[in-house]
């Protein structure tokens, strides 16, 4: 698997090099809107343009905000529509963004994203910068069923990024699941050392964990690639999504996170942690998308240092459910006993064999999450962003992970995905948790 970039994606002749980004971006595309972080990256932008737009002194002088989002749909009103539910969904929805928001018909894993050329040229020709966050987010799928969509899909953004005779930024929203190999996320995390995005990733050869870290991989080899032809090209690689900070809500329980806590109630038990090699990181949303807005509006040539967030164990929720500690191999036994009289109501059940191989080496640290380098990483960026003058910054995590699970468990709780704690004393969910 060498990933080789399409000769065609090179920045149209006689642009700057290094890029030099407008002023004030007005003009953007989002891709993946209709899902959980880009809800918050659209609520992001907008509020951030907004912000900005209130301290310049000749605002009215600039050209109207605009925030195009594909999203899959039979017409651009309904991909709107289809943004605009899901923000209501996450709640994230303000009804002062309508104004700004347009949606296009569109599907990222077919050629020039399945747009009419008129489409694709009038993109290429007036948006100022590429949020390209839409993937298959799905650790079970084998790779030539998300590949059109996760690496396709990217070259056609870095594709219109050069295209219509003005080149603009492509802010491509990775994964550290493309870490997921023994040499990087065992040997360089647990050490304690920082990978960074600009880090060269480990070899084609080695093999990484899931079909979903492999398309992430290839794509921001692709990226790279792209980068180093003067293509600018940023790459946030966000660690795990957690819920909203603000609101607790979480990603419709579909996370494997959450789905695991669900397991460890159900069998009553914990695996033990091993703090040398379980590390498991743990982002807010609206963090994560306050570092991409950010990132937006700002020049890509002033970017740097982009760090991997990772986390040090902590965390005390377990106590909650009074759940037992096992060794590894005790609580997958107890596990697969449960998939096995339960059958697919059992939360693992889809990730059986997972349950025996990868998972062992990597989530060796599933009862404990932090904030801690969340934090570290936050202020490293605030600096940037504050040298770089760009006036809103994003705000440091006030909020350690001990008080940020009870929000999300709450939320989970009241979902029903989860039962309520049996902590005695109070009737008060959040009190319990
Ligand atoms: N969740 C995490 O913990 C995590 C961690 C690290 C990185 N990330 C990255 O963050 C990004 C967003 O993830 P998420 O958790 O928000 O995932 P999500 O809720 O599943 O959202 C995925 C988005 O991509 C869109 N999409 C998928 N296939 C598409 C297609 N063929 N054409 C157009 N749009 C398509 C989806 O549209 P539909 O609504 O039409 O399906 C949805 O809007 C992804 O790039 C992911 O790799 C996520």
């Amino acid at each position: 698997m060498i990933p080789v970039l399409p000769a065609d994606i090179i920045p149209p002749k006689g642009s700057a090099q290094p890029f030099v980004q407008a002023k004030h971006p007005r003009n953007f595309l989002v891709t993946g809107a209709t899902g959980f972080l880009g809800a918050f990256i659209v609520a992001q932008l907008i509020d951030r343009v907004l912000t900005l737009d209130g301290v310049q002194p000749d605002s009215t002088a600039l050209d109207p905000l605009k925030v195009t989002c594909l999203a899959r749909a039979k017409t651009n009103d309904a991909a709107l529509a289809r943004v605009i539910t899901n923000l209501q969904h996450h709640s994230c929805w303000n009804p002062q963004y309508e104004p700004y928001l347009v949606g296009i018909a569109g599907d990222i894993s077919r050629a020039q994203w399945g747009l009419a050329d008129e489409d694709w040229t009038s993109l290429a020709t007036s948006v100022d910068a590429i949020v390209h966050n839409g993937a298959v987010v799905h650790f079970l799928a084998p790779y030539h069923k998300i590949a059109p969509t996760n690496v396709d899909g990217t070259i056609w953004a870095l594709r219109l990024a050069v295209a219509g005779n003005k080149l603009k930024p492509v802010h491509y929203v990775s994964s550290g699941t493309v870490l997921f190999s023994p040499h990087q996320f065992v040997t360089l995390l647990s050490r304690g050392e920082i990978v960074r995005e600009d880090d060269p990733l480990d070899p084609a050869t080695t093999v990484l964990c899931t079909s979903y870290g492999e398309t992430k991989w290839v794509a921001e080899k692709r990226c790279a690639q792209a980068a180093a032809l003067g293509v600018p090209v940023t790459v946030v690689r966000a660690a795990w999504i957690s819920g909203s900070s603000k609101t607790g809500t979480v990603t419709d329980s579909s996370s494997l996170l959450f789905h695991l806590i669900k397991a460890c109630i159900e069998i009553g038990a914990v695996p033990e942690t091993d703090e040398k090699v379980g590390l498991v990181a743990m982002t807010p949303v609206d963090y994560v998308a306050e570092l991409v807005a950010a990132l937006t509006l700002m020049d890509a040539a002033q970017i740097k240092d982009m760090p991997q967030l990772r986390t040090e164990p902590a965390g005390t929720w377990a106590r909650k459910w009074n759940l037992a500690v096992l060794s590894w191999d005790q609580w997958c036994a107890r596990n697969v006993y449960a998939i096995r009289t339960q059958g697919r109501g059992h939360p693992l059940a889809p990730l059986r064999n997972q349950l025996l191989g990868w998972m062992q080496r990597y989530l060796l640290s599933i009862p404990d999450w932090s904030t801690m380098q969340t934090n570290m990483v936050m202020r490293a960026w605030r600096e940037q962003l504050l040298a770089a003058n760009v006036v809103e910054v994003p705000t440091v995590l006030a909020t350690p992970a001990d008080e940020l699970m009870p929000l999300y468990l709450a939320d989970l709780v009241v979902k029903g995905f989860l039962p309520a704690p049996k902590a005695k004393g109070t009737q008060n969910l959040r009190a319990k948790l």
